[in-house]
């Protein structure tokens, strides 16, 4: 049967690491399904269909990697789509208690579903979506910590609404 892996998240933005953290299990599995959480929170800064957009992009060449919408409960979507395996990252000992609190929270809702966790690669491990945000809107430099795309529609936004002060060029 052919292992298929769901790596869910907000992706708000899509950030290198999470690209690696794809690739890497597009090696490891048959298939995987990236799945963008819906309404995750109340105002992303990329619409879903933005985050969908991008995502499908950077893996236009890659067949094995599915790009998807979820709501509701993860356990519930994996089931639907017949996976066997949650893909999570796990950056820093930080990331480990609410990850262990998922996992172990998922596993009981659907002990059939096993959470496996991938480490990035090393240059990747202090990115999260957060933090490009705010770098990029105070003016910092986020260039080759997201995909090109990304760094161009943060480019666009930051355009049509500017932050004013403190914005220096990138
Ligand atoms: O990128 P994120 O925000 O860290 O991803 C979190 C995500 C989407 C994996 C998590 O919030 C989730 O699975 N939400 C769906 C609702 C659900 O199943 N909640 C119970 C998880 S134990």
């Amino acid at each position: 049967m052919p292992t298929l892996a769901v790596y869910p998240g907000s992706f708000d933005p899509l950030t290198n690491g999470h690209v690696d953290i794809i690739s890497r299990g597009a090696r490891l599995f048959d298939r995987i399904i990236v799945a963008i959480l819906v309404n995750a929170e109340k105002a992303p800064l990329f619409s879903m269909e933005e985050r969908v957009e991008i995502t499908r992009a950077v893996f236009r060449d890659q067949p094995n990697v599915e790009v998807d919408t979820f709501d509701g409960l993860l356990v519930d979507y994996v089931a639907r789509r017949r996976a066997q395996v949650i893909v999570r990252g796990l950056r820093a000992v930080s990331d480990f208690e609410f990850e262990f609190q998922m996992a172990l929270m998922n596993q009981r809702l659907d002990p059939t579903i096993e959470t496996i966790f991938m480490m990035p690669a090393e240059q990747y491990t202090y990115i999260s979506s957060r933090l490009i945000k705010e770098v990029f809107a105070l003016g910092g430099r986020v260039h080759g910590l997201v995909p090109d795309m990304v760094e161009t529609r943060l480019r666009e936004k930051l355009a049509a609404q500017p932050i004013g002060a403190g914005k220096k060029s990138r």
